[in-house]
């Protein structure tokens, strides 16, 4: 097989100073033209314009892309289509502001960041609309996203007031060894359109926690989210240049690989499919940039025949279905042990059949629509290879005749371990169900892929669920809960699914650790 090119590859479905910094500045965006946006309380907050050193602009020769609603597939307003010249503005004004930003007390960045989390919960309604008018999330679940982001400007405004320095015993008289904790300098964030929100705060939280400034490029599927932030980042006192956004579509890979090989930018930090995260790394590589990548997963989900079957159906419904299937986290094989088998895959089907698909702006919807219709012809097609091979539809099993990019939520039984989905990510609302006899076979299917990102398994054994969670080849694991993600956990994966953490242990990768002996004492 041909590696595909840059281009290929960022087309795939992936799965983004007055003492100095209280000077007021006059910023203003155009509105977006979609009537689906006038029911926000604070219609402000949707910008139509890219942000470079404070200021909402334009892209240079005038290009724009349209952003739909997934519900709808109708326009919901355009942002720029930016390019390279606006990509090093964007760095240059980064590069600028940390000259400033990157000397302000940790304190300093703690209060501004709280003002921004403040904002963030009093704009809750707004904000969460915006992600499902773009995203297709049913409300509860955008307003459960927005609350989830918060959490990540929160948690690392109090982990910018921990950034603590070690003493370390010296080997020679006279000598003290010391280290504290630098900013790295001036990171280029690139984020996936499932959370237009939480993937952003956990990247610029942690970033501005620790001194650093930033160039974004969000999703063009989904960056009303992403300006509204920023915009909310510079209500609450976020310096110009401190935060900047790079908007754009066509020119991804050009923007992208400016973001990734420039010399100013210090860290590259990306969230997205496996392909593109190689891609990325190899360009940083080039100037030996510290990078965060979280990459794709393919998530084993075990059901043994100890486990407390209602915890396990209410981990499958939360962990597979989260975001209607499209969350790298989600589980992707499901591995049920056969003396609960008949019972799991009847009690799933009569949970899933409950669901309400639906605009997620709709009372009572429980889940939206697929981000696009590409979206909708690969699980079409992961479909069709599992029964071509021998598996069983028990629910669902095909697009749903609207508008907009509907699947029906779908679960296939007895799908074979030949199936494409076992070895590629679905991303979407697919219950794959394979039946297994022993702990042994089960690891080893498990552990049976590229990926290694999360893992979940139902068991109250207590020596089984120490032996699998430490058996499994994965960054994160849930024993017994569908529901890891949390701003506090070192969330990464390992094998192909990324390299690094963010929340716990995440501001580390923003900061330089340097080493100072002073010595002649
Ligand atoms: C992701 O899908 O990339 C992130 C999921 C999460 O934070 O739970």
């Amino acid at each position: 097989m041909r590696f595909p090119t840059s281009t290929q590859l960022f087309s795939l479905p992936l799965r983004s100073t007055k003492p100095p910094f209280l000077r007021a500045s006059l910023v203003y965006s155009r509105m977006a033209s979609s009537s689906a946006f006038q029911a926000l309380k604070d219609s402000s907050l949707i910008k139509t314009q890219g942000f470079i050193d404070g200021k909402w602009i334009d892209a240079k020769d005038g290009g724009k892309i349209i952003v739909t609603n997934p519900s709808t597939d109708e326009e919901l307003g355009t942002v720029p289509e930016m390019g390279v010249a606006e990509t090093k503005e964007a760095i240059e004004a980064a590069s600028k502001a940390f000259k400033s930003w990157g000397k302000t007390t940790a304190k300093y960045r703690h209060d501004i960041m709280v003002k921004f989390f403040n904002l963030m919960t009093e704009n809750a309604d707004d904000l969460a609309r915006i992600i499902t008018l773009e995203n297709g999330k049913a409300f509860a679940e955008a307003k459960g996203e927005n609350t989830y982001s918060a959490s990540f400007i929160e948690w690392f405004a109090e982990e910018a007031v921990r950034t603590y320095g070690e003493h370390i015993p010296c080997a020679f008289p006279g000598v003290r060894n010391v280290t504290i904790q630098q900013p790295v300098g001036v990171v280029s964030i690139l984020t996936p359109w499932n959370f237009p929100s939480a993937m952003i705060t956990r990247k610029v939280g942690a970033a501005l926690a620790a001194g650093c400034t930033t160039v974004i490029k969000p999703p063009p599927e989904t960056p009303f989210s992403a300006l509204a932030l920023i915009e909310l980042a510079r209500r609450a006192g976020v310096p110009d240049g401190v935060i900047n956004v790079v908007t754009t579509q066509k020119n991804v890979s050009e923007v992208a690989k400016e973001m990734c090989e420039n010399k100013i930018v210090k860290k590259v930090s990306f969230t997205g499919s496996t392909p593109v995260a190689k891609l990325l790394t190899g360009m940083a590589a080039q100037t030996l940039k510290k990078v965060s990548m979280e990459a794709g997963g393919n998530a084993p989900f075990i059901v043994f025949d100890d486990a407390d079957i209602d915890q396990a159906i209410e981990g499958a419904i939360a962990c597979k279905f989260r975001g209607t299937g499209q969350t790298c986290v989600c589980a992707n094989r499901i591995y049920v042990q056969s003396g609960v088998y008949a019972e799991f895959a009847s009690r799933l089907a009569d949970r899933v059949a409950q669901f309400k698909v639906g605009d997620g702006l709709t009372d009572g919807t429980t889940h939206g629509p697929l981000i696009h219709h590409r979206a909708v012809e690969k699980v079409q097609s992961h479909i069709n290879d599992a029964v071509s091979k021998g598996a069983q539809v028990l629910i669902g099993g095909s697009k749903l005749p609207r508008p907009g990019s509907f699947f029906a939520p779908t679960i296939l039984s007895d799908v074979p371990s030949t199936a494409l989905l076992n070895t590629e990510e679905t991303f979407g609302p697919l219950a794959a169900l394979t039946k297994f006899e022993t702990e042994e076979e089960v690891i080893k299917l498990a552990n049976d892929t590229d990926y290694g990102l999360a893992g979940y398994f139902f068991s109250r054994d207590i020596g089984r669920v120490w032996r699998v969670a430490e058996a499994l080849e994965v960054g994160m694991v849930g024993t017994n809960t569908g529901m890891i993600s949390q701003a506090q956990i070192p969330f990464g994966g390992v094998k192909e699914s990324g390299l690094g953490r963010e929340g716990a242990h995440g501001i580390s990768e923003y900061m330089n650790t340097k080493f100072i002996a002073f010595g002649g004492l």
